[in-house]
């Protein structure tokens, strides 16, 4: 079919078959289409929407478009794939990975490095010296039936026509299309191969989607297109309207990860661990119950084994494990606290993207895809929402490599970033919906 016929049936609200999805997107990889001409569907389907089997098609026809793994019974016991949307601080890949194969459950992760607000799962891995996270898919698959586990870059071998519609996506004002995020990540997560995909669908100030209403609609969407194609499939949209954790910044999240994984850690980031991570073990059908989940998980944070899983993890990826017992050897800039808050108060809320950009600037992320970053550069945050504090009290902490930079950023973030209250503030609720 021509092209402009194809994107003719969009304009008039037509239904594509998934033959001519496909034709399409193989037309696409053989250079055949004008971006001029892949610009002017994508903004039909931004404005007319796809029905379901549309999207399950398109994602399948992605999907194909590269190599596409079946790891259906390739590893001794159950094998899941846990994917966020992404946020301000969102270090759960780290925590999970580690976590989950402890509990037996096998994953082949393949995570982005960070780009704009949100950093990458890759760069935090690539603060501990030494780790490789540019390894062979041979490689990661051997190294997750030896320890359960590994975390690699996204290769463009798998679903490559996500990157070259993504490319055109970007300058064309056509990324906040549902179907197209939802056919974006999910041809990913298909052409990966796992059977068990849990989603967690980042809402609000700090994540890509920024209202409630967006993020259920994606996170069901992204449910349907999974179980058409096959997968058991669970989605919880969950709440980014601050930081999570008290962590932002590649390094320091590492060490935040370490503290959940030893036991401890801020109690929203533990709590939204044991949720994704029971989900995970319910839809594997590991578990029965999300009681006895929740026990299992807990116990293997509190007794050392998801510790030392991430142990195992780093020295199989060429890192040094010394740094769960010390995380010091991270390395780290000197900690410049803010002044501290001029009167007391009940923390109302934290701007995630004010934090994220002077994280950036710190140069602790990237404006372009080949920039380096500071590893080491971040922010603590020492209240979160619906803490009690005094005046005088330092809201934050900031690691940066210019001192001067640093004092300055402290004190800004301390007075733009947070609102105090003078009532008292509920804490937030992590989890707004299951799929
Ligand atoms: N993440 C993706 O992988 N694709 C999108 O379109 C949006 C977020």
């Amino acid at each position: 079919m021509h092209p402009a016929a194809f994107i003719d049936i969009k304009v008039k609200q037509g239904e594509y078959t998934p033959q001519q999805l496909d034709d399409f997107i193989a037309a696409l990889m053989r250079d055949e289409i004008d971006d001029c001409q892949v610009g002017a569907w994508l903004m039909a389907v931004l404005l007319q929407g796809m029905t379901i089997k549309e999207a399950a098609a398109l994602t399948t026809a992605m999907a194909s478009s590269g190599k596409r793994l079946n790891l259906d019974n390739s590893m001794p016991g159950p094998i899941a794939d846990k994917h966020s949307s992404g946020g301000v601080g969102d270090k759960l890949t780290l925590i999970l990975g580690p976590l989950l194969a402890a509990a037996g459950i096998y994953q082949l992760k393949l995570s982005g490095r960070g780009l704009g607000h949100t950093g990458g799962t890759i760069d935090k891995l690539e603060s501990i010296p030494g780790f490789k996270c540019d390894l062979s898919i041979d490689t990661l698959l051997d190294q997750v039936r030896r320890i359960g586990v590994a975390i690699g870059a996204q290769t463009k071998d798998l679903a490559p026509a996500d990157g070259k519609l993504y490319a055109i996506r970007d300058v064309t004002a056509t990324v906040e299309s549902i179907p197209l995020i939802a056919s974006s990540i999910m041809s990913k997560k298909i052409a990966a191969g796992a059977p068990t995909i849990v989603l967690d669908v980042k809402c609000g100030t700090g994540a890509f989607m920024k209202t409630e209403s967006g993020a259920k609609e994606l996170a069901s969407l992204m449910v349907e297109i999974g179980k058409a194609l096959g997968r058991n499939m669970r989605a919880l949209v969950t709440n980014m309207n601050q930081p999570l954790g008290r962590a932002v910044g590649n390094a320091l999240e590492v060490r935040e990860a370490i503290e959940v994984l030893n036991g401890g850690g801020p109690p929203d980031v533990r709590e939204l661990t044991l949720e994704l991570a029971a989900e995970v073990l319910l839809t594997t059908g590991t578990v029965s119950d999300v009681g006895k989940a929740r026990e299992q998980l807990s116990a293997l944070l509190a007794n050392g084994s998801a510790l030392q899983k991430f142990g195992d993890l780093i020295e199989a990826q060429g890192g040094n494990r010394k740094i769960i017992e010390n995380p010091n050897l991270l390395g780290g800039h000197s900690a410049i606290k803010s002044p501290g808050c001029t009167k007391g108060g009940w923390v109302k809320s934290i701007d995630p993207m004010t934090i994220a950009i002077a994280c950036k600037n710190m140069g602790g992320g990237r404006s372009r895809k080949d920039d380096l970053i500071d590893s080491l550069a971040g922010v603590e945050l020492n209240a979160q929402v619906g803490d009690r504090v005094e005046a005088g009290q330092s809201l934050l902490t900031v690691y940066c490599a210019e001192e001067a930079q640093g004092v300055q950023l402290a004190q800004q973030l301390e007075n733009t970033a947070f609102i105090l209250s003078d009532r008292p503030i509920e804490r937030p609720i992590l989890v707004l919906e299951r799929f």
